[in-house]
């Protein structure tokens, strides 16, 4: 079932994921990441964890948004304690990339799993599929590694701004191409993370940020796609307004950042919000956490919404402080 037809859906950016012990015993199985990212049967025991442990609504499928460049043949690798790094490439070499059909492969153990996923999963439950936005694994594959400035990445949006937008376009394929496949083996909601969407200058919003995920959206939509798209515009404050008035999805997932009151307050009513609660609150736990979960349930009173995390849960949340925020939210 796709989330919009959920009563009060609830769950959490990297559910699946270290602050599970169970998690981190399967994990343990499989020597590195990309290995057990391909794994089919670690794909569905990861991706269905966090639905038998909680009473959550909607299950997202074990998988990287940086899988997109490793099948395009830079190579990609996932270093203990350090994070994502990717093979030093040119702008002018990233554009002339194309998909190897022995990476592909790999791609072909993730669709197997969503299938069989579906099967398992209670209909009553949404599976969200995803794939990062085109800038976000631009910014990865520019700069070789995840720093959090992306430095080399945010310079070419002046400097090489032609050959920036055809690797954006290429991304826009790719990510067209591999959400389709997810939703034709059984998502039923589509997500695109536009993690580093913060990092670009407001005057380069329509170009680098707008244009290629409407770009995606409108062409799921000429392939038929009927899922909900999620949006998450990550670290964009008071500009996401002009944002959500530009981009085309259903569902716009507000960070921990934003000031949900003043977002409600200055936004049409329709728009259909998912977020937006601390991870780091939900890390500490306590009354701080009890008393967020119910200043966003006053504050979404009135309309529907998506309760999850703003992003991310931490590796050493504890399972109580999940337990306790779906408590609350689902009396
Ligand atoms: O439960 C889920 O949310 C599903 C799985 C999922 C992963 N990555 C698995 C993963 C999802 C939705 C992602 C998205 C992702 N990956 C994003 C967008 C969301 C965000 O956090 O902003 C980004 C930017 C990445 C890139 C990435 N992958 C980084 C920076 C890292 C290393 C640091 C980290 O966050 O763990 C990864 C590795 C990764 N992806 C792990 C997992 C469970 C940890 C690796 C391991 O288990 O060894």
């Amino acid at each position: 079932m796709n989330i919009l037809n959920i009563e009060k859906p609830i769950w959490f950016m990297r559910q699946a994921g270290r602050h599970l012990p169970e998690y981190r015993e399967l994990r343990s199985k499989k020597k590195n990441f990309l290995e057990f990212c391909f794994d089919k049967n670690s794909i569905v025991e990861a991706t269905l964890q966090p639905i038998k442990r909680y009473k959550i609504d909607c299950a997202i499928i074990f998988c990287d948004i940086l899988i997109v460049p490793y099948v395009l043949g830079q190579s990609t690798s996932f270093i203990k304690g350090e994070g994502p790094l990717l093979e030093s490439l040119s702008l002018e070499d990233l554009t002339n990339l194309n998909t190897l059909p022995q990476k592909e492969k790999d791609l072909q153990n993730t669709y197997k799993a969503i299938k069989e996923v579906r099967e398992k999963l209670n209909k009553n439950k949404s599976l969200i599929g995803f794939c990062g936005g085109p800038w976000t694994v631009a910014c990865y594959m520019i700069n070789g590694k995840g720093d959090g400035k992306f430095k080399v990445a945010t310079e070419k949006i002046k400097q090489e701004k032609t050959l920036l937008i055809q690797l954006l376009d290429k991304l826009v394929e790719q990510s067209v191409e591999h959400l389709y496949q997810q939703y034709v083996c059984g998502c039923d909601t589509l997500m695109i993370f536009e993690s580093w969407a913060g990092l670009v200058p407001y005057q380069e919003y329509k170009d680098i940020l707008i244009d290629p995920v409407n770009k995606i959206i409108k062409k799921l939509q000429l392939l038929g796609v009927s899922a909900p798209i999620i949006l998450l515009p990550r670290g964009i404050n008071k500009k996401i307004i002009n944002y959500i008035e530009k981009v085309n999805m259903d569902i716009i997932s507000v960070d921990y950042n934003i000031d949900i009151e003043w977002l409600i307050k200055n936004l049409r009513t329709d728009m259909i919000l998912q977020g937006n609660l601390d991870p780091n609150i939900i890390n500490k736990g306590g009354k701080e956490l009890e008393n967020a979960v119910n200043r966003l349930l006053k504050n979404t009173r009135d309309r529907k919404h998506i309760y999850c995390s703003g992003h991310g849960l931490l590796p050493n949340t504890p399972i109580k402080n999940v337990e306790s925020v779906i408590e609350i939210i689902k009396n």
